[in-house]
């Protein structure tokens, strides 16, 4: 049996268009609203603070940088999505590119991803949400506040609004995805419009003297900014894994993913430069509502009061989308056999992997409840980083491999743009903390355990190797 078997293409089509498998509904401006809704989140409406505090005003370079590292990325994602319309996302492309032990790896690491990036948002979405409550007098028990260790001098155990907003989406999503994907449609609209209020109101308030020193801290910092804020922009991926639910994937997935990137762009510098112009940096230190306080700090009260709506709104479609990935990436792992059967159930009304939908929702928002906001994020970005190095490897790969294969996206200028992933995702990875690295190493260790000990044994490859 060979680690690096790989999977029949012409197989994996068939599998995809089977009766009984997930309904096709969605098209290509709900894609570019499933991109947004995935990735307006916390990012842009808590990590900014740290990001200001860390890189000065230069935050706005960190954002583009952030950006690039994306864009590299996503025209590859964009060129394998357009060509492999199955669902799993990467996990799916690499299994016919680079082998089964490279896609599971892959897949293992799309699980950290999604996950934690939907615990992530959960503690984000928290956050705002008691903020919220105060303001109308309701205060929660210390103990149920946030994870234990979450705030110096203050007892905490169970973040329990993380873990009840986790549990409300599951719901939501187990329900069926037309129904979720028309929600998240409007709270997309709301908290886009409530960005724009942002700009519009914020820009009169701007001081250009608070852009100056515009990089205080040096390029290192810059970086460093990148390194975290690169997580403002995780999500346009999500996209790629409903590709089994779009009606014209080649046409539709590379506009979701790439207009959703762009749009997201645009709003964050803008964003990034116009709070940094009403606030002078240092004030953000230990804000977790920045661009609330902007608001405060320029006498606009009511805007402010939008904004932390529109963040809970926003950060309610981030997870909706997360959770939705992730149970997409289970759904096609467990078909191929590589994971327990249950997972990749369709129910029989409404027609999505139920059990994989309440099993994600469940661990995640009990991950949620006990694991800090920093920690969280780290690890996403890290395992995002990864996943990202490896599709734009893949691509050149399957460039000279497949060169035959319908492509209805081609990547521009392979193998530099690829190349320029590769280079500026480790460059940000080399940015983030040791202790994320070693938890990151031996999530990848505990994979490889899980692929020796069940999944090699039975994937559905067995037998049909020639
Ligand atoms: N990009 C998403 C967010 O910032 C994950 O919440």
């Amino acid at each position: 049996m060979s680690l690096f078997r790989t999977k029949n293409l012409d197989t994996m089509l068939a599998t995809a268009q089977k009766p009984g498998g997930l309904k096709k509904v969605l098209g290509p401006f709900d894609l570019v609203l499933m991109g947004i809704g995935a990735i307006v989140g916390t990012g842009i409406f808590v990590l900014t603070g740290t990001g200001a505090v860390t890189a000065g005003p230069a935050l706005t370079l960190s954002f583009i940088i952030a950006a690039l590292a994306c864009g590299f990325a996503a025209l590859c994602y964009a060129e394998f999505a357009s060509s492999v319309p199955v669902a799993g996302s990467i996990y799916t492309y690499s299994y016919f590119t680079l082998g089964e032990i490279v896609a599971w790896m892959i897949g293992w690491d799309l699980l950290l991803e999604y996950g934690l990036a939907t615990s992530t948002v959960a503690v984000g979405w928290s956050g705002y949400f008691q903020s919220l409550l105060k303001g109308i007098g309701v205060v929660l028990p210390e103990a149920l506040r946030a994870a234990p260790g979450a705030q110096p001098g203050v007892e905490t155990l169970f973040n329990l609004p993380a873990f009840v907003i986790m549990i409300l989406l599951t719901w939501m999503l187990s329900l069926g995805v037309r129904e979720s994907a028309r929600i998240n449609n409007v709270m997309v609209l709301i908290k886009t419009g409530v960005v724009i209020l942002f700009i519009v109101v914020g820009v009169n308030y701007v001081k250009p003297e608070n852009w100056q020193p515009f990089m205080p801290f040096g390029f290192g910092s810059v970086m460093s900014a990148a390194a975290l804020v690169f997580f403002a922009f995780i999500g346009f991926d999500a996209v790629t894994s409903a590709a089994e639910e779009v009606k014209n994937p080649s046409r539709d997935l590379p506009i979701g993913i790439i207009g959703s990137l762009a749009v997201c762009t645009v709003l964050y510098v803008i964003v990034a430069s116009i709070m940094t112009g009403i606030v002078p940096f240092m004030n953000f230190k230990g804000v977790d509502h920045p661009v609330s306080l902007a608001l405060q700090y320029a006498g606009q009260d009511w805007v402010a009061g939008f904004v932390d709506l529109a963040a809970i709104l926003g950060m309610s479609t981030v997870m909706l989308v997360m959770a939705y990935g992730q149970t997409r990436i289970l759904f096609a792992m467990s078909r191929d056999g590589l994971l327990p059967k249950k997972l990749s159930e369709v129910h029989p009304k409404y027609g999505t992997p139920f059990f994989a939908t309440w099993m994600v929702g469940i661990v995640f928002g009990l991950i949620a409840a006990v694991v800090p906001l920093d920690v969280l994020a780290e690890l996403v970005n890290i395992g995002t980083l990864a996943a990202f190095t490896l599709v734009s490897v893949a691509v050149i790969i399957l460039r000279k491999k497949r060169p035959d294969l319908p492509r209805a996206f081609r990547c521009p200028g392979v193998p530099v743009i690829p190349g320029l992933a590769i280079v500026f995702c480790l460059a940000l990875m080399s940015f983030l903390s040791w202790h994320t690295w070693v938890a990151f190493i031996v999530w990848l260790l505990l994979g490889l355990a899980v692929y020796f000990g069940y999944a090699r044994k039975r994937s559905l490859l067995n037998g049909t190797e020639q």
